[in-house]
């Protein structure tokens, strides 16, 4: 893809984007402030420019007079990058941008990072399905030819295809002769590849899963879901060539029963409520499942095996376990092993041969889904130290190298993925996800997902807001409004004093959207509850941020994150920026990996095996740090000295 330069003045930054990118976005990647509190939408008409030299894709709109778009003036958010660009930012779009010409990472370079991380470990291992379709012709009985159809499978399968020691599920030969005349004596048979290191078993050992009449090994596709608090992702993949086909996300249907892992266990031990809790999270699977299926158009029997990670107290839940001993000292889980599981025993609408491998955990609060993520970041595998983050609403934490591991998890609650903030959503179409605030005038220029009219505000969106009014004195370190400013969006309002992001008829919902003290009181408390989590781990195991060879950072929203603001507020230590890597759903592609390869399956149990755990609540330490935590971005000013340095340099604009 071709890539083009954009010149900003007056700031004079430029920046390079590839063809076709909104005007706006560049302007937003390159700190450059643009009027905006539609969110992209096209409806507050604040985003004008001026077209001075350069191929702009820009139709002229309602909000453009003819005379004006003769004169250069375009709609930022309606206009396409197609060559090189020299745009002015007219007075009334902006007044003074300095404070904000910072460079920060790009979406695009978030999302390259996180890909390519996992196409090299798929590269660079062995691509080994578990499960593989095997088409078998054979001869009908004859006369003089009458041995069993299991024998005759089993004799063809060893010559046509070499397979051996096979196990055959009792299903599959019930089923054998309507199969077999069915398609005229030609099957396609799934295979189940067993890793020798999980079970004790010769690894040349085979299960014989299911059979289908007729030719059926084009369609072998595997699902890997992330089963998260919040969240719940399903990915259909290609088990032929490795290819992602779909991924559907949606919220976790437990909600309705509480918004943490301790709610969500607390029903459970109800009568009647563990049964609840499973049926509601395979609800959620399934009709994600049934999404994908009928997007892609393929048959749900074609799929061959699923895969999920989750932390401990979802992974137990979907699999009909009670957790409650999870939230009792000394926090006990089930299970560090899981053997492969009948899927639709769980509830899952898949085939009755479908088997589900789960992750498993290393401890109560440090569950699969942070296995899975080592797994695709490859931690265990490589010398450097390094800093894993699972933002969520579990936060999970492990340091370490391919020598030795430690994790621990600390309750950050729903505010990184929308929940408990009063316009808070998830990053769908119409989420404030991107935010900037004129120093000057103190209106907003906001990105929302899909360049839709506003209706919320996601996790990214609400890290970067609160930044940003941080960082240009709307807020104290409290996280508190100062209460003396010239404008009219920083006011009180029914929960106490709040910024007004979007005024209600730039909005999809028709209400002003806001920013309230609580909603950043809960964003406070999650960043905290994750800081003195590192903090205290880090020390536990003799070490500082400054041993650190690199961050790595996972999350469903992880790769949408502003590295900067997410310093700024306090979220992540003040580091080199070149030491992070985002790695996107980790947990995610952690399954993903499972199924695409039984190498990486046994590699689960060497993560395990060399994985301390750490329980935050034991240590003395991690409630005082907890507690100095909750200041933006930290009581103990030494540790974010260039933090502070940037405040103050931008607040000196700031109109008094
Ligand atoms: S009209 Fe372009 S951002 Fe609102």
């Amino acid at each position: 893809m071709n890539t083009y330069k954009v010149h900003f003045l007056p700031d004079d930054v430029t920046i390079e984007v590839e063809e076709g990118t909104n005007l706006l976005q560049a302007a937003m990647q390159a700190g450059v402030h643009i009027n905006a509190s539609c969110g992209g939408s096209g409806v507050c008409g604040k985003c004008r420019v001026i077209l001075e030299g350069g191929e702009l894709e820009s139709a002229r709109t309602d909000l453009i007079s003819p005379k004006d778009y003769e004169e250069g003036y375009r709609q930022a958010c309606k206009a396409w990058v197609r060559g090189d660009l020299h745009i002015r930012i007219p007075i009334e779009s902006q007044l003074d941008a300095r404070a904000l010409t910072r460079a920060r990472p790009s979406p695009s370079a978030h999302r390259m990072a996180e890909e390519i991380g996992v196409e090299r470990l798929i590269s660079e291992e062995k691509f080994d399905p578990p499960y593989v379709k095997l088409l078998v012709k054979m001869a009908p009985p004859a006369p003089g030819d009458n041995i069993s159809d299991l024998t005759r499978l089993v004799n063809a399968l060893r010559s046509q295809h070499d397979v051996h020691n096979l196990e055959i599920d009792f299903k599959v030969i019930k089923i054998l002769p309507q199969v077999f005349r069915e398609g005229h004596f030609e099957v396609t048979v799934t295979l189940a590849y067993r890793p020798s290191h999980l079970n004790g078993t010769n690894p040349s050992d085979i299960d014989l899963t299911d059979i289908q009449a007729g030719d059926h090994t084009k369609a072998n596709y595997g699902v890997a879901v992330d089963v998260g608090t919040t969240s719940v992702y399903v990915q259909l993949l290609d088990l032929n060539t490795g290819e992602i086909l779909d991924t559907a996300g949606d919220l976790n249907r437990q909600l309705s029963y509480g918004e943490d892992v301790i709610s969500r266990i607390i029903f459970g031990g109800k009568e009647g409520g563990l049964q609840k809790m499973q049926d509601l999270i395979t609800g959620t699977i399934n009709n994600l499942l049934e999404k994908i299926c009928r997007r892609k158009k393929i048959d749900p029997d074609d799929i061959t095996m699923m895969t999920a990670a989750g932390n401990t107290t979802m992974t137990q839940l979907l699999l009909g376990i009670d957790p409650k001993y999870i939230r009792l000292a000394p926090y006990v889980p089930t299970a560090n092993y899981y053997p492969p599981i009948r899927a639709r025993n769980l509830g899952l609408a898949v085939g009755e041969h479908v088997r589900i491998n789960v992750f498993p955990a290393v401890s109560s609060y440090v569950g699969g889904d942070i296995v899975a993520g080592i797994l695709a970041s490859r931690v265990y595998q490589e010398p450097e130290l390094t800093l894993y983050i699972d933002l969520g609403t579990n936060g999970e934490i492990v340091v370490g190298n391919q020598d030795w591991m430690a994790c621990a998890a600390c309750s950050a609650g729903p505010a990184f993925e929308g929940g408990g903030v009063k316009f808070g959503m998830r990053a769908t179409d119409g989420a404030i996800e991107d935010f900037a605030i004129n120093p000057q005038t103190l209106e907003p220029m906001i990105l929302t997902v899909g360049m839709k009219k506003p209706k919320g505000i996601c996790g990214s969106g609400l890290i970067n807001t609160v930044a940003g009014l941080f960082e240009m004195g709307v807020l104290d370190e409290r996280g508190r409004f100062e209460q003396g400013l010239d404008t009219p969006r920083v006011r009180e309002g029914e929960d106490g004093w709040e910024y007004v992001l979007s005024w209600a008829d730039e909005t999809q919902i028709g209400r002003d959207i806001v920013l309230t003290e609580v909603d950043i009181d809960n964003l406070i408390r999650a960043k905290a509850a994750m800081y003195a989590g590192y903090q205290t781990l880090l020390e536990n195991v003799g070490l500082s941020m400054h041993n650190l060879d690199r961050v790595i950072i996972a999350g469903g929203f992880g790769r949408y994150i502003n590295l900067e603001k997410a310093i700024l507020i306090g979220l992540l230590p003040e580091l080199d920026l070149d030491k992070c890597t985002f790695i996107g759903n980790g947990s995610l592609q952690g399954a993903r990996l499972a199924c695409l390869s039984n190498t990486l399956r046994l590699e689960v149990m060497d993560i395990l095996s060399k994985m301390t755990s750490f329980e935050l609540s034991e240590v003395p330490n991690y409630m005082e740090y907890y507690v100095s935590c909750q200041f933006l971005p930290h009581t103990t000013r030494e540790f974010f000295p260039g933090v502070l340095e940037r405040i103050q340099q931008t607040r000196s604009l700031v109109r008094k």
